[in-house]
């Protein structure tokens, strides 16, 4: 079955609104004649206005990189799926490494957003990966199993049309080292096939598994070979017009 390929561009912490709408400009520009894959950006909250007005009605996704469960209430700090789709946003990422990590976000609330994006009609972008130390303990698929199964507990086979899943070795973000070409098959081979145990083959075969993690114009060719890679969440090479088009190019 083949599916359609998903690029997409995580600001993190950058951008102001003005800085939002050029690089969403420089964007649209590289992918104005591609129409076999899907770009999906996701700069931050406060720059998802300029860059959606800058997207117009282009077939970009524009994401939030979080959403709340709730729809509203007190949450200091924290954005709603309906406030993400006031701003423009289809889409959100959850459960990144950097609000595992830094902000001590647990499996259990990351579900808890996802289900809670999902309620409200987003497109959820899953992130997960090991650390350098679970891989080298030899703990790689059992922490991903684990982020996989608590983080879509209670999704339907039927929202899994709505979910993408993101593999992101911990060890592999913004340090200039990615994975080799055949750890990250060797992961998304195991993600799929996690996913036709928990739901279906159906479900296993239609799900995109993007990599990220340091991907570059230089490695997307290769990363992109692979039988289960479906498509990029890029950090870093995304803040570049130039670069980000030319992964969004790829080969
Ligand atoms: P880099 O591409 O900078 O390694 O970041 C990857 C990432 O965390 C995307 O979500």
């Amino acid at each position: 079955m083949s599916r359609r390929t998903l690029i997409a561009g995580n600001w993190k912490m950058h951008t102001t609104g003005a800085e939002a709408q050029k690089l969403a400009g420089d964007i649209l520009s590289s992918c104005k004649n591609i129409h076999d894959r899907d770009v999906l950006l996701a700069p931050p909250f406060t720059a998802l206005a300029a860059a959606s007005e800058k997207l117009g009605d282009s077939p970009v996704i524009l994401a939030g990189q979080n959403v709340c469960w709730e729809e509203q209430g007190a949450f200091t700090g924290e954005i709603s799926p309906l406030m993400l789709k006031d701003q423009g946003a289809t889409a959100a990422i959850v459960g990144h490494s950097e609000r595992r990590q830094i902000f001590g976000e647990s499996d259990e609330m990351i579900n808890n957003r996802l289900v809670g994006g999902l309620k409200h009609g987003l497109m959820i972008v899953l992130c997960i990966g090991e650390t350098l130390s679970e891989r080298e303990g030899g703990q790689t698929f059992t922490v991903l199993e684990k982020q996989v199964r608590e983080g879509l507990a209670r999704v339907s086979a039927e929202d899994m049309a709505r979910v993408v899943i993101a593999y992101e070795p911990v060890w592999a973000i913004g340090t200039g080292k990615t994975a080799t070409t055949e750890q990250a098959q060797e992961a998304h081979g195991f993600i799929r096939k996690l996913i036709e145990e928990l739901y279906e083959k159906g479900v296993a075969e239609q799900l995109r598994i993007l990599y990220g993690g340091s991907v570059k114009p230089a490695n997307v060719d290769d990363l992109m070979s692979q039988p289960d890679i479906d498509g990029a969440l890029v950090g870093g090479a995304a803040l570049d017009g130039e670069s980000f088009g030319r992964i969004i190019n790829y080969q």
